[in-house]
């Protein structure tokens, strides 16, 4: 029987409550798709870092390198400032962990209500495949003549080959394996000119070399944003800078029914570290244990790892259970009520 092992990180705020359902929907389909989960809760987020200072230490890293994936709910906490927990955890396990990856489907499900008006299920289904390690995420810069008239402020947006060739590699390896074939590279080319030659240069050699059914596109991306909204039908595949990817998703979340629906896999796609897969909503202290959290990108992003993990049957018996759950919509239902639907819809 193959053994999954999942390292959890339920985190603040709502995230304990989505992640307990994620795991039960996990537990369900290991159960009678004959493989075993076996898990470790680690406590990281604000409230551990204020309990004990850790935030999140090498020697807990080396300890979560030991299993096969990370599944984790939101970090972040009112009492922490900004910027300590999303670096110190987040961050650092993409960086570390090699998760150079980060995929982000945009789909709308049906029964969601998409705020683009004459748009649905058939015009609503790309994904996003974000850099994760690179571009202006890596703190390269700093502050100089601080609090003076003449202080500078630099942040780079920093790209080597390997990380430009890889992700656009693995987006291809996406785009060939989908209906439409087609591959949109985002970028801003006409003024990033030097990491956006980089990036163009690359999509169009190894598309030309190793992908010649694929179809390319470009677009800028204030342009993409543009058609995500007025044409979404346009997209199949997008590959973007980790910046990019980061903006565009959250508007990609909001046509797809907003951040209770938006997943995202953060992957190293060689298998050589655990890749780690969250729902892309943050901890949501405000409404947090009140019943009012949507676990649906949660059971999402399980239905990803599951794919991650080779258990295609699993990971389709989830995602039937989750459009059958969101037939007849899921307005004014509560956490506890989506979950009972979740769990009426997954067979026995
Ligand atoms: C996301 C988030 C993070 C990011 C933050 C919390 C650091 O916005 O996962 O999209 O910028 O990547
Ligand atoms: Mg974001």
């Amino acid at each position: 029987m193959t053994l999954h092992r999942i390292a959890v990180i339920p985190g603040d705020g709502i995230g304990p409550e989505v992640v307990e359902i994620g795991l039960e929907v996990l537990d369900h389909v290991a159960n009678k798709h004959g493989f075993k989960i076996e898990t470790e809760t680690f406590p990281f987020g604000g409230e551990h870092y204020l309990k004990t200072g850790e935030v999140l230490s090498d020697e807990s890293l080396v300890k979560l390198k030991n299993f096969d994936v990370i599944f984790l709910g939101a970090v972040g906490s009112p009492d922490v400032r900004a910027g300590i927990l999303e670096q110190g955890i987040l961050l650092k396990l993409r960086f570390q962990l090699d998760q150079y990856i980060n995929l982000r489907p945009v789909k709308l499900y049906p029964g969601i209500d998409t705020p683009i008006k004459g748009k649905g299920i058939d015009e609503i289904d790309y994904v996003v495949v974000r850099e994760n390690t690179g571009g202006l995420y890596t703190g390269v810069g700093g502050l100089s003549m601080k609090g003076t008239e003449d202080e500078v402020a630099v942040q780079s947006m920093v790209y080597n080959y390997k990380q430009v060739s890889r992700c656009i590699r693995y987006a291809f390896e996406l785009a060939e394996k989908r209906p439409r074939k087609t591959l949109a590279l985002i970028g801003k080319t006409n003024v990033l000119t030097h990491v956006f030659d980089l990036w163009e240069r690359v999509f169009n050699d190894i598309g030309t070399s190793e992908f010649p059914g694929v179809s390319r596109e470009y677009y800028h991306v204030d342009a993409a944003c543009m058609y995500m909204v007025k044409e979404p039908e346009r997209f199949d595949v997008m590959v973007t800078t980790n910046m990019f990817g980061d903006i565009i998703t959250d508007l990609g979340a909001i046509t797809q029914g907003g951040m209770g629906m938006a997943a995202s896999g953060n992957l190293d796609p060689s298998k050589t570290n655990p890749s780690m897969f969250e729902p892309v909503h943050g901890s949501a202290p405000d409404i947090a244990g009140q019943n009012k959290a949507n676990p649906l990108a949660t059971v999402i992003t399980v239905k990803m790892m599951l794919d991650f993990l080779g258990e295609f049957d699993a990971a389709v018996e989830v995602d039937n259970a989750i459009s059958a759950t969101l037939t007849g919509g899921i307005e004014n239902l509560g956490t506890s009520e989506i979950r009972a639907k979740i769990f009426q819809n997954l067979s026995s």
